[in-house]
């Protein structure tokens, strides 16, 4: 069964100039880091928590994954899910009709491997992976949450609990940000499914804009925002001063993406 998230890939144009913020700056420890030839990638897992961050970095010009980085920029490629049985995974969600990048399960940085078409998901790109007996472990927190935008909420939430296993179990409604948000648990991470309140809702716009995505965004708990703020603007980082955060009794700031190779991260404090 798919039990948790295990990472999110993010593309990136150099895995050594990405490693100087992940590892460096942000404290991340190197769990896996090879080239895989088949696919032309350069690929690097750092552990946080129960989860990682893994980086691509294209390794030829002629894969999906370069292109990916030239059309979008350094941006969130993929969610990938850990379970048990990917190839009974990706059986089932054949039968049930699913459109599938892969059929069958290969061989990828984080163990077997196999993709999800993004048309079945809403415009996420989901990875699911079987890790090798040894793979890091972690019981500790890693994600707060991630977020992904949808214009049909119903039909969203309908296709995460058919194919991925996850339900919304708890959902805000945010006026002022005329957005609402439907809080689906994955292990110890909450992904959020985020629709428009309305046609004015600037969110309504991004997504005729853009269409339905995942935000390239990791959403990090931390326990003194103050203290972890003045840590990164000491170590040369941009942060805006912590702010009252969409969810309720939260104070959050924000490492820009365009300081964090193309994943923004989210620094979040409950009180
Ligand atoms: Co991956």
């Amino acid at each position: 069964m798919i039990d948790r998230i295990h990472h999110v890939g993010i593309v990136v144009h150099s895995a050594d100039d990405a490693l100087g913020f992940f590892r460096d700056t942000l404290g991340l420890t190197v769990t896996e880091d090879r080239v895989v030839e088949e696919q032309g990638v350069r690929g690097v897992l750092l552990a946080l928590g129960e989860n990682e961050i893994e980086l691509l970095e294209p390794t030829r010009d002629d894969t999906g994954v370069a292109r990916f980085l030239q059309s979008r920029g350094q941006t969130l490629h993929h969610i990938c899910f850990n379970t048990d049985d990917v190839a009974g995974e990706l059986n089932r969600l054949k039968a049930a009709g699913v459109e599938l990048i892969d059929e069958t399960p290969r061989d990828g940085l984080a163990g077997k491997i196999g993709f999800l078409h993004p048309k079945s998901m809403h415009g996420v790109l989901v990875e699911l992976a079987t890790p090798p007996a040894g793979a890091h472990v972690s019981h500790d927190k890693g994600f707060d949450h991630l977020a992904v935008t949808v214009a049909d909420y119903a039909a969203a939430r309908q296709t995460w609990k058919a194919n991925i296993g996850l339900d919304v179990t708890n959902e805000i409604r945010v006026e002022d940000r005329g957005m609402l948000i439907g809080q689906m648990p994955s292990g110890q991470c909450m992904i959020e499914l985020i629709t428009p309140l309305g046609p004015d809702s600037p969110m309504a716009k991004r997504i005729e804009e853009q269409g339905e995505r995942a935000s390239s965004m990791v959403a990090i708990e931390v326990q003194d925002i103050d203290a972890e703020v003045a840590k990164y603007r000491g170590k040369g980082l941009e942060l805006p001063d912590p702010a009252a955060g969409a969810l309720p009794n939260s104070r959050t700031s924000t490492i820009s993406a365009e300081q964090a190779f193309g994943l923004a991260i989210q620094l979040i404090q409950f009180d």
